[in-house]
């Protein structure tokens, strides 16, 4: 019988962990998405490799710029790889690009990114490091639909993780980095089994029957 599942493409510029978790999960077939291929702007990716181990199909689009927007013609490259695979959920882990072009176009509601801090607190780079130099008590993840803005979309689930006085940067980018593996696994099971509704801003996890009671 052909795998109905979810078609999720990672997009990952670095260490790869939470492209670890969410392969990990995708690994059951009970799991209701599955992950097609890697996509990397670093040929140099830890990704990559565990990309490779996975048995997952993996791609450099080689870049044109050093950083920041990724240029028109590479987000075309990776919509011409996601469109040739059927994906119907782009998931960017670590991707230290900003998006603007066709791939917001084309997979529009369908693009989810990680951000290490509860937004719309410390936006951009270095997400744990702003925390901790403001002095916050309580940070957190931030799972959240990718919009024409930076770190601005539709938020999707969110975890706190308490700043304890002895926590440097290192201390709390591992907390956090926990619970993103976490609610990130969660974020592309709610999509893949179309119980996320955004209306506006908000983002409703259907079946979840909670709000309603009380
Ligand atoms: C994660 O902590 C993610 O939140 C962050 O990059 C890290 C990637 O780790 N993303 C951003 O800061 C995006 N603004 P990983 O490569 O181990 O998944």
């Amino acid at each position: 019988m052909p795998d109905q599942r979810c078609r999720v493409a990672v997009l990952a510029s670095g260490r790869g962990s939470n492209f670890k978790a969410i392969a990990g999960a995708c690994r059951d077939e009970n799991f209701p998405a599955r992950v097609i291929c890697l996509i990397t702007d670093n040929p140099a990716a830890p990704a990559l490799e565990l990309a490779a181990d996975d048995g997952i199909e993996s791609f450099t689009v080689p870049v044109t710029e050093k950083k920041g927007r990724l240029p028109e013609a590479d987000e075309l490259k990776i919509v011409d790889i996601c469109e040739k695979r059927g994906v119907d959920l782009i998931v960017l882990a670590g991707f230290m690009r900003i998006l603007k072009g066709p791939l917001l176009d084309r997979f529009e509601g369908r693009i989810m990114n990680i951000h290490p801090t509860l937004l719309p607190s410390f936006k951009g780079l270095h997400g744990v490091r702003q925390a901790l130099e403001y002095g916050a008590k309580v940070s957190g993840c931030t799972v959240h639909f990718v919009d024409r803005t930076v770190d601005g979309g539709a938020i999707i689930l969110q975890a706190a993780v308490p700043v304890d006085d002895d926590d440097d940067e290192n201390s709390l980018l591992q907390k956090v980095n926990k619970e993103e593996h976490r609610i990130y696994v969660e974020a592309v099971e709610l999509f893949a089994t179309g119980r996320l509704l955004q209306e506006g801003r908000r983002v409703r996890i259907l079946g979840n029957d909670f709000s309603r009671k009380g």
